[in-house]
């Protein structure tokens, strides 16, 4: 750690001298103002340290709405869920993109999308995420059946049906950074597996973890290395390369035609995009599974359940298990499994921390409910913060407790949640919200339900006696699914039906 202590200092010394432009003081209809006596940092500490702990003591002292000033920014943070909707179809006056467009590109190294030289690209960068959904999506999920069956097959069903030990988070991300991979980039020429993939995964890893200091924007000249590696991450996807592979998705086809289209992109430019798309990719998905994992493991009634339940829905195709062929659900399969995803979507809840992000157009007046608005200034951020929402005990009773089944209610989905007796709109999301809502959010529910199914399918699994329960890393908050503080060993076997 201590490498990144005198970066860090210079960093935020410059910053410092920036901070004499926040000197703020709270005018009249605005929400409360807290500023810490860090001038610029203001509370970014403290909100790194422990978000959500951080969000509910302030709710407490200054009520559901109020302002705080984080690394230079003015943050208005909306806590009570019942107002979420006043936020989310504010489009002209409130707009993401603003915020995305600046970080993404320091964070992933490509050059800003919207600053005038590549015309049209924006727009049709948001057309392609189509390619992630409907139809497209049958495709993909087929596809990635096919390729996780070709990992588990090829790295983990055969040697018989002793039990071995594995680390749960590094099983997870080998098998699923891999599929996801093929089924996104496609295949080598002349193989099936692409070399290097190990160490790309690694890479990747290191970069991960630098990720909320890029997201805070500090330069990655003063992240030791991390240049190095992501320069190395992004060559993997040079155009040269890539138009060796087969099988690429209609989704990463339609963005490498795009960027073919502007002369002012560099081969490294658009590998950078590509790379960008692996993040987001795998980022949160590897956790998500990491965790609709674990829960599923330390809770063996649930897995029974889900168990049962994907036997039943093969069942009535007409299809029992046969553990010696290639196992293939279709979509339509996937779609009925209601308790795997009530399952996944509880893990969701309890592990997603990531914050949703509006920036203010113009001094505005914000409505927030028939006889209640907030002034608003021009550049201002205003937040929601889900995981406040998904750990409510008023919406969720024993929120710290997983129960799988919370979804669903008389044998179908449940739906409706309360607060303060009203029903709620929006009661889960962890996939953002509004016009900027994940894209990939249907893809990765398939893959993760896919995994899952495999999993549950063909092996035993127990955790290591002796390890304590596995906690949350909270290095991510804000930004996505949190991590697993440490890795959780398991045991597992071949099953024999
Ligand atoms: C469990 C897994 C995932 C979670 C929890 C997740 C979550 C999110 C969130 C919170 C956002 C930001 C939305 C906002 O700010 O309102 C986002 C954006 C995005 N996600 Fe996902 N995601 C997941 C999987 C995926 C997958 C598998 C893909 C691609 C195949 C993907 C592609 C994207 C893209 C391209 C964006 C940016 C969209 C834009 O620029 O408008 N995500 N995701
Ligand atoms: C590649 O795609 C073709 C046709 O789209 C398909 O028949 C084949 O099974 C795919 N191969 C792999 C390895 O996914
Ligand atoms: C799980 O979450 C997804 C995505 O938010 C949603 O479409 C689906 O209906 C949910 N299913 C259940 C059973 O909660």
């Amino acid at each position: 750690m201590l490498e990144f202590i005198l970066p860090l200092f210079l960093g935020f010394l410059a910053l410092y001298l920036l901070s004499m432009r926040f000197r703020r003081t709270r005018r009249d209809g605005e929400p409360p103002l807290i500023k810490g006596w860090i001038p610029f940092l203001g509370k970014a500490l403290e909100f790194a340290k422990n978000a959500h702990g951080f969000l509910a003591s302030y709710k407490k002292k200054h009520g559901d709405v109020f302002t705080v000033l984080i690394a230079g920014k003015y943050i208005t943070f909306i806590m009570n869920p019942l107002l979420y909707p006043y936020v989310i179809k504010h489009g002209k006056q409130l707009d993401f993109h603003e915020f995305s467009d600046q970080v993404a590109p320091m964070t992933f190294g490509y050059p800003p999308v919207r600053s005038g030289k590549f015309p049209g690209m924006c727009e049709h960068i948001q057309k392609s995420f189509r390619l992630l959904q409907g139809e497209n999506l049958d495709r993909l999920t087929e596809s990635m059946m096919g390729n996780l069956m070709l990992v588990f097959q090829q790295d983990y069903l055969s040697g018989g049906s002793q039990w071995r030990t594995e680390s749960m988070y590094q099983f997870c991300n080998s098998v699923m950074f891999e599929a996801t991979f093929l089924t996104m980039y496609g295949k080598p020429a002349h193989t099936n597996r692409h070399s290097g993939m190990v160490t790309l995964r690694e890479d990747l890893v290191k970069f991960d973890n630098m990720f909320p200091l890029l997201i805070a924007r500090i330069p990655i000249f003063f992240l030791r290395g991390t240049k190095a590696i992501r320069d190395k991450l992004i060559n993997y996807f040079h155009p040269k390369k890539m138009s060796s592979w087969s099988n690429t998705s209609g989704f990463i086809k339609e963005r490498a035609a795009l960027f073919e289209q502007y002369d002012c992109l560099g081969d490294i430019d658009k590998a950078a995009h590509h790379f960008a798309i692996l993040w987001a990719s795998v980022g949160n998905t590897v956790p998500a599974t990491f965790w609709a994992m674990y829960y599923l493991v330390i809770h063996p009634e649930a897995l029974a359940v889900v168990r049962e339940e994907i036997h039943s829905v093969l069942r009535v195709s007409g299809i029992e298990a046969d553990l010696n062929k290639d196992i293939f659900l279709t979509r339509e399969q996937l779609d009925r499994l209601l308790y795997l995803e009530s399952s996944i979507n509880e893990s969701l809840r309890l592990s997603s921390a990531s914050m949703n992000i509006r920036v203010a157009q113009e001094d505005f007046s914000l409505r927030l409910e028939r006889e209640r608005s907030i002034k608003v200034r021009k550049g201002d951020i205003i937040s929601l913060y889900p995981q406040s929402m998904h750990m409510d005990p008023e919406i969720y009773e024993n929120p710290e407790v997983y129960k799988f089944d919370r979804y669903i209610e008389d044998g179908k989905e449940k739906t409706d949640f309360y607060k303060d007796g009203q029903r709620l709109k929006y009661y889960r999301m962890p996939f953002g919200s509004g016009s900027t809502k994940c894209p990939g959010r249907y893809f990765a529910m398939n893959e993760i339900k896919q995994f899952l199914s495999l999993l549950l399918l063909y092996f035993d699994m127990e955790v290591v006696e002796g390890q304590t329960a596995c906690t949350q890393d909270p290095s991510r908050a804000g930004l996505g699914i949190l991590l697993p503080a440490t890795d959780v060993k398991i045991r597992y076997r071949l099953r024999r039906e």
